[in-house]
């Protein structure tokens, strides 16, 4: 059975097999650090006890966040991985996405979860739909660290990201107002008031 835990910076040596898979976001060390530090409630990990004996856990997974926006005041999944071998066993979905979520409803009270995903993880899209999540926009060349992407491009799946936002219920649905595959954008319009 998993169990939920504060995510602790020594974590960061033991969560490299996690980092392999190449949908995994890999940050600099500070990235990680700064999470910590100006928002601990939402950087916590899942555990699985390996011997009752020895007390020995390994970590499962891990999800890393934070509250932004003042007018759209929501919480953003910075990155979220569960380990090869313990997937499809609903960590993601009953355990990290799911405290997140009463997180950011009952504790920050925000308006919505939002969150990028390439537009190929068809895995993790899949993940995302199945328990609310919908698109609200397509940003082009989100991961194109080349060129300089322009709305003119055509769609690129391995380069474009998905916004994909949770309304809760404070929101009434407000922050998905006009949203959708087909709304287009740069990257540097996803900015929040
Ligand atoms: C995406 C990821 C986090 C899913 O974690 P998980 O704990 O295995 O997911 P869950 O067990 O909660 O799966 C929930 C649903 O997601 C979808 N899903 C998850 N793994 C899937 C797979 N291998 N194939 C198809 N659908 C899958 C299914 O709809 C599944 O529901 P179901 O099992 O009832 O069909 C995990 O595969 C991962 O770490 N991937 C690499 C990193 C990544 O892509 N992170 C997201 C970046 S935004």
């Amino acid at each position: 059975m998993s169990s939920l835990n504060p995510f602790e910076p020594s974590d960061l040596f033991h969560t490299q097999n996690i980092n392999l898979d190449p949908f995994v976001e890999n940050f600099p060390i500070f990235f990680y650090l700064e999470y910590l530090i100006l928002n601990p409630n939402y950087v916590f990990k899942s555990t699985e006890t390996l011997s009752y004996e020895q007390l020995s856990e390994h970590i499962s997974g891990y999800i890393i966040g934070k509250v932004e926006g003042s007018q759209e005041y929501h919480s953003h999944i910075s990155a979220l991985a569960v380990d090869n071998q313990y997937r499809r066993l609903k960590i993601s979905s009953n355990v990290l996405l799911e405290c997140f979520k009463n997180i950011s409803d009952y504790i920050s009270k925000v308006k919505f979860i939002d969150l990028f995903v390439k537009c190929d993880n068809k895995l993790a899209l899949n993940l995302y739909e199945n328990i609310g999540y919908n698109i609200y926009r397509r940003v082009i060349g989100y991961y194109d660290n080349i060129r300089e992407p322009s709305l003119k491009s055509t769609n690129n799946d391995n380069l474009d990201a998905y916004d994909m936002r949770l309304c809760l219920e404070r929101d009434n649905f407000q922050s998905m107002k006009n949203g959708g595959p087909n709304n287009r954008c740069l990257p540097k319009d996803v900015v929040f008031k």
